[in-house]
């Protein structure tokens, strides 16, 4: 190689230099601005969901309380219904596979009622969930229908915004009419049932009366633990 061509490259190397250079800095700023892009946008994300989460239970906890107020009317009782909750165990009369909450209104610190979620296993297309509200002297505040597969046009009619047939629980006890008579009276008892289709009524009237049993077989027990649940609440506060 001369001697000239020699020198070109050198001084070429030595130009270039500095474009890399700046080219690396370059990168290095992109990199750093897309690295804070990123947190960036991370963290407003995370913010916008728990707003967005907040929001949803809020509104999930009102629709809640319009539901047991629709059972236990608000002048009923003073405390926050939609929080007051107790934990009721698995159990066959309640139609309940594993432990659920229950809620406990209460007026001037004394239990009013208890509004229990209870499960009729044997509706017409399966299951069907209801809110059980009963006072603690035994008789039906109300019952509602929180979700069912049964047909449109027949079993539907349980809930209580396609029919009034699941309000004729309200004021009625294990004496009211007497336990036997807690059928339909298709079957020789009190309860209407829904013009053909007797078989969705059928297992709501079973599944109140066997709420109604466990809880006159329960309700010291389930008092005791919503008091105990008081008393640790009390203490943990202090
Ligand atoms: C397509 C279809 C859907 C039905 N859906 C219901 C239902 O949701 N609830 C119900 O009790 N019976 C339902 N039935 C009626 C029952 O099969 C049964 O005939 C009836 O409940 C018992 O007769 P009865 O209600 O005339 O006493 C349905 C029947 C058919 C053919």
């Amino acid at each position: 190689m001369s001697d000239d061509s020699n020198k070109m490259e050198q001084q070429s190397a030595v130009n270039s230099q500095p474009v890399e250079r700046s080219a690396a800095r370059m990168a290095r700023r992109s990199a750093l601005l897309l690295g804070m892009f990123a947190l960036i946008t991370t963290a407003l994300l995370a913010v916008a969901e728990s707003a967005l989460s907040g929001r949803i239970s809020q509104n999930a906890e009102a629709a809640l309380l319009e539901t047991l107020n629709a059972i236990v009317p608000a002048n009923r009782y003073d405390n926050n219904l939609a929080q007051s909750k107790i934990t009721l165990p698995a159990d066959p009369r309640l139609g309940l596979s594993q432990p659920t909450e229950a809620f406990v209104a209460t007026r001037s610190n004394r239990i009013v009622a208890f509004v229990m979620p209870i499960t009729a296993a044997k509706g017409y297309s399966g299951p069907i969930q209801l809110l059980a509200g009963i006072y603690t002297d035994g008789t039906v505040a109300g019952v509602r229908v929180l979700e069912h597969k049964e047909t449109p046009g027949l079993g539907d009619k349980i809930e209580r915004r396609k029919s009034a047939w699941i309000t004729g629980f309200d004021g009625r006890s294990l004496g009211q009419p007497d336990v036997d008579s807690w059928k339909v009276q298709k079957d020789g008892g009190k309860f209407d049932q829904l013009t053909g289709a007797t078989i969705t009524p059928r297992a709501v009237v079973n599944a109140v009366r066997e709420a109604l049993q466990f809880y006159a077989a329960e309700k010291t027990v389930l008092g005791d633990q919503y008091r105990e649940r008081q008393t640790v609440q009390r203490t943990e506060a202090e």
